[in-house]
Order: structure tokens, then C-alpha cells, then sequence
């Protein structure tokens, strides 16, 4: 747990509110990096919530929180070791301890557990009953059935360091809506409307709720940490031990928690979480859905934000190799002269070095906009990783071509895990234009392609690996776009 030194840690003048256990629960001085964690572990006594790693991978610390949109709950599994506090102020909010009714009947997520034996450590059970909590009000309750792919997608933020995952899918695929369970949904909608969570434009954790509110706030603290998901930011907090004595939190900015459509292209919002970005992404090109599900797990995919990852601009983060192969353009936006203005940036001229943007101190990633596909576009978007879920690439391909009578019209290729920044492999598409897409050219392009880039040896894959799997990926691509439906990297060979 982290200690809490008020000399280290400037407390925020306005109060944390949410609701737990059919009340508002108010915290005064509370500072804006404390955990989630730790409010409800070391301030809170509230123990039924685990610490495993304490970096958003295990999943033992996950609660639930419920927002109200548009009238109803909208419910979340978040992982609370990484989540500032003050990030759930307004909302409800469920711990392990809070299922089972007074009189000790068990919620019917906490019965399936044991009746399918999927109880097991007290470190990692609280973590798996609370993602299963929220796929049960997402899902069950809501008269829906729970099939093993959406059992596995919401336990992929939960590690279980034995392995009995099977009794816990059981579990989730068992799950039955019971109605002397249901909760007082409108009460709860009533309570959060009652504690508005209102804007916080002073303090120490700074919350607008408009975007020229944030443009300004984000003017006049140029050296306060800018958060969205926290997904990034809450590791530096807790492994690196960085202090954040001010925070802005984008969240709550209704503009930015839009995805915008356009006859031309979509615009995904700042504050839109990855699972609706790739979501919205998937709906005009569905081959992305599955390579959305390989990013982390279902906690923080609910969390993080596309915004975030762009901006984070990590060379091994997933969304920017498919985002520079769609021709993705981000919107940075800054409160200049008593107004916002904004410059429109393509991608794959954002990066400027390892983990360095064109991003101004005072500017802000309103928009990633992402044009919507031609007829001809064929699109391939592969994640290699050690784990199938929550894992972090050694290597992410995205291939954009249009295909015109067999032959390649246009070729926009990104790549990640081979540079110091996310990639554009320009001379790769230049074997590619122009040219009959048939082994030749895919001779021609994984040589191009193996000769593009000078990867790092680390713990995640050695240089030549990366190297060869670029071009294995390549050939895939022509695979796939050539009409094989399933392909396995090991019958490549
Ligand atoms: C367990 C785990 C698994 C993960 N798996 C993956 C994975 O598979 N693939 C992957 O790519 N990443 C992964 N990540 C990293 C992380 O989830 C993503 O990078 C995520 O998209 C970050 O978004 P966020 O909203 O949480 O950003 P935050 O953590 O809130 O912010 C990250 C950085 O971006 C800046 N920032 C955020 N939003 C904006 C904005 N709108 N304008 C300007 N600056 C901004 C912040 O100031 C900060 O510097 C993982 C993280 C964890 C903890
Ligand atoms: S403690 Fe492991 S995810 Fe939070
Ligand atoms: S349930 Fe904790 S290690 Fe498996």
C-alpha cells in the first residue's frame, strides 16, 4: 500500500462523494493521487478488495462503479489499485463485500461460485466475483444470456496464478437473472443525480466538464498531469512512485465523450473508453473487433481511452500501427489568445521521438478522426504478444490496400514494436503500389519490410524475431486477402 505523507501528498479542497451501501459516502482531503485502493483499504477499512500487483494486470482489486447516463446505470469493472479516488466521484460504487444480501443470501454471482466450485485464493475470488457482478448487471440482468466469449472477455483483466479458470467460466456461462436480487436501479439513478457530481474547476483535482472549461484549466496548470483512463498514469503513481500534487481529468467532458459520425469519417472523442472506440472502429470495419479484444483485458479496455494511448505514444502501444494504416488524424486543441483553437495532425507525423509528440504543453487531443473505408479497402490488423489477452505486443502490423482488379492501388502500412515510435512503413508500401498483389510482390514487400526497420532486442522478443514476424505478418495479409479464412502462423513455416 502506499503511504500517505501529507507533505508529499497537497490534499484537494473539495470533497470525494459516491455512493456505497444505500448511502453517499463524503471524503474531505482526500489527494488526488490516492488510489481507489487505498481510499477503500486504508482510509475506508473496506478490505474485501485485494492488492495483487498493484499495476492494473491481476485484477484481485477490482470493484464495480455505475455511472447514470441518459437514466440508467452504466456498469464498470475498474481496476481499483490504478484509479485515482476522485476519478469515481458521483458514482456508485461495489465491492466484493456488498453483494450478498443482510440476511447472508448470496448474490447469484457469489452462488454460481460455489455451486461450479470456482471459489478459490482470497487474493484473486474478490476480483473474479466483481468482473462477473458487472457482466451479470450488463448482461443478465438485463435478460441476456452469458455464451463462454463473453464469459472469457469479462474475466480477461482477472489472473489466476493456479490456473482454475474453467470452474470460473462455468461460473459466468451459468449465470441466472434472479429477480428478488434485482437492485433498486432508479433509486440509485435518483441518489447519484441528487450528489451532482458537479464540475471541479479548483482545487488540486481538477474536473471540467466542458471543453473550453478544460482548455482553460489545462492553460493555467501547465504543469498539472493530464489524465483520461489513468490506465497509463495510475502505474506511474503506484511503480514509479510519482507524485501528482495536481491532476486534471478529462473524463467528464460531454464533447469529448462522443464518437461523431461522418459521411467521410468518424471522430472518437478524448474521453470515449477503448471498448467504444473499437467498437465504433469495428462497426465500419468488423475485422478490428477481435483485435480490440487482444488489447489488455475487459478492466482496461473500460478504463483507458483511445485518446490516451495516442497520446501516451508508447512504440509498443496497439492502437497507433491500425490508426496510421487508416490514415488517423488527431485534433489537439488549446486555449489561446481567450479562445480554442485547434490544428488538425496526421498520425504518422504526430511522433517526433521515443515517446515525444507534437503535443504543445497546453494542448490537449480533443478527436482521433478516422476516415471510413473505399469500396476496394482490404484491412489486416495483427497483435503478436506472449498472452492472448492482457499482454503488450513484441510486434503489431495493421495493413491498409486497395485492391483494383488484383492489383495494389493504395498501401498505408503501421507498425509497432520496431522503432522507437509507432511506424509507418513507407518503403514496404512502395514495393507494394501499383503493383499484382501475388507472391512476387510479397517476396518483394517482406524483404522491404525486413529491411525497414531496426527493432531492439528486449524481454518481450529479440531484434530478428521481430524482423521475421513483420514479414510472416505480411504474408498473412496476402493469405487472408486472398481468401484464406483462417490462418495459423505455425502452417507459415
Ligand atoms: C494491465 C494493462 C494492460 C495494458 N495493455 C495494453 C495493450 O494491450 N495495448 C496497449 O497499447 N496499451 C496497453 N496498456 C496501456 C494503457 O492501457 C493504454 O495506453 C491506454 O490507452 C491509456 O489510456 P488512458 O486513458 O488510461 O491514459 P492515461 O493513463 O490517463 O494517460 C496516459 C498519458 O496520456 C496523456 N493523455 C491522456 N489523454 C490525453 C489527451 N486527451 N490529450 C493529451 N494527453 C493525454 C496523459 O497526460 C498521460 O501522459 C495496458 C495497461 C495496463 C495497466
Ligand atoms: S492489484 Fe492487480 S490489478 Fe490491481
Ligand atoms: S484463485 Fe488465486 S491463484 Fe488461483
Amino acid at each position: 500500500m502506499m503511504p500517505m505523507n501529507p507533505t508529499l501528498h497537497p490534499v484537494t479542497e473539495a470533497p470525494l462523494r459516491f455512493w456505497h451501501r444505500d448511502a453517499v459516502v463524503e471524503r474531505h482531503h482526500v489527494p488526488p493521487d490516492r488510489t481507489l485502493l487505498d481510499l477503500l483499504r486504508e482510509d475506508l477499512r473496506l478490505t474485501a478488495t485485494k492488492e495483487g500487483c498493484a499495476a492494473g494486470d491481476c485484477g484481485a482489486c477490482t470493484v464495480v462503479v455505475a455511472e447514470a447516463v441518459n437514466g440508467r446505470l452504466l456498469y464498470r469493472a475498474v481496476n481499483s489499485c490504478i484509479k485515482p479516488a476522485h476519478a469515481v466521484d458521483g458514482m456508485a460504487l461495489w465491492t466484493a463485500a456488498d453483494l450478498a444480501r443482510p440476511d447472508g443470501t448470496l448474490h447469484p454471482v457469489q452462488q454460481a461460485m460455489v455451486e461450479c466450485h470456482g471459489s478459490q485464493c482470497g487474493f484473486c475470488t474478490p476480483g473474479f466475483v466483481m468482473s462477473l457482478f458487472a457482466l451479470y448487471q450488463r448482461t443478465v440482468a438485463q435478460g441476456q444470456a452469458v455464451d463462454s466469449h463473453r464469459a472469457h472477455e469479462a474475466l480477461s483483466g482477472n489472473l489466476c496464478r493456479c490456473t482454475g479458470y474453467r470452474p470460473i467460466v462455468q461460473a459466468a456461462c451459468s449465470l441466472q437473472a434472479d429477480a428478488e436480487q434485482a437492485m433498486d436501479q432508479q433509486a440509485i439513478v435518483a441518489a447519484l443525480h441528487q450528489m451532482a457530481a458537479t464540475e471541479k474547476n479548483g482545487g488540486n483535482y481538477l474536473r471540467p466538464s466542458t471543453l473550453p472549461a478544460l482548455l482553460q484549466a489545462r492553460a493555467q496548470h501547465a504543469q498539472a498531469q493530464l489524465i483520461a483512463g489513468a490506465t497509463d498514469a495510475g502505474l506511474w503513481i503506484t511503480q514509479g512512485l510519482r507524485r501528482m500534487p495536481q491532476i486534471i481529468d478529462l473524463t467528464r467532458v460531454a464533447e469529448l465523450r462522443r464518437v461523431e459520425h461522418f459521411p467521410q469519417h468518424i471522430a472518437i472523442g478524448a474521453a470515449v473508453n477503448l471498448q467504444e472506440a473499437f467498437e465504433a472502429l469495428a462497426a465500419d470495419r468488423p475485422v478490428i473487433a477481435p483485435f480490440g479484444e487482444r488489447f489488455a483485458g475487459w478492466p482496461v479496455r473500460q478504463s483507458g481511452t483511445l485518446g490516451g494511448n495516442v497520446a501516451n505514444g508508447s512504440p509498443i502501444g496497439d492502437s497507433m500501427p491500425l490508426l496510421i494504416a487508416l490514415a488517423a488524424q488527431v485534433v489537439l486543441m488549446a486555449w489561446r489568445k481567450g479562445r480554442a483553437v485547434h490544428r488538425h495532425v496526421p498520425l504518422d507525423q504526430f511522433y517526433t521521438g521515443y515517446r515525444k509528440s507534437l503535443l504543445a504543453p497546453d494542448e490537449v487531443l480533443a478527436w482521433v478522426v478516422v476516415p471510413r473505408p473505399a469500396p476496394c479497402e482490404w484491412l489486416g490488423a495483427y497483435k503478436v504478444s506472449k498472452r492472448q489477452e492482457d499482454d503488450i505486443s513484441a510486434v503489431c502490423l495493421a495493413v491498409q490496400l486497395h485492391l483494383e482488379g488484383g492489383r495494389i492501388t493504395a498501401a498505408r502500412i503501421g507498425a509497432g514494436g520496431v522503432a522507437a515510435t509507432p511506424a509507418r512503413a513507407m518503403k514496404t508500401e512502395a514495393a507494394l503500389i501499383g503493383q499484382p498483389w501475388n507472391e512476387a510482390t510479397l517476396q518483394a514487400a517482406q524483404t522491404a519490410i525486413a529491411n525497414e526497420f531496426s527493432p531492439l532486442s528486449d524481454l518481450r522478443a529479440s531484434a530478428d524475431y521481430r524482423r521475421q514476424i513483420l514479414g510472416q505478418l505480411l504474408r498473412r495479409a496476402w493469405l487472408e486477402s486472398t481468401g484464406h479464412r483462417t490462418v495459423r502462423l505455425e502452417d507459415l513455416a
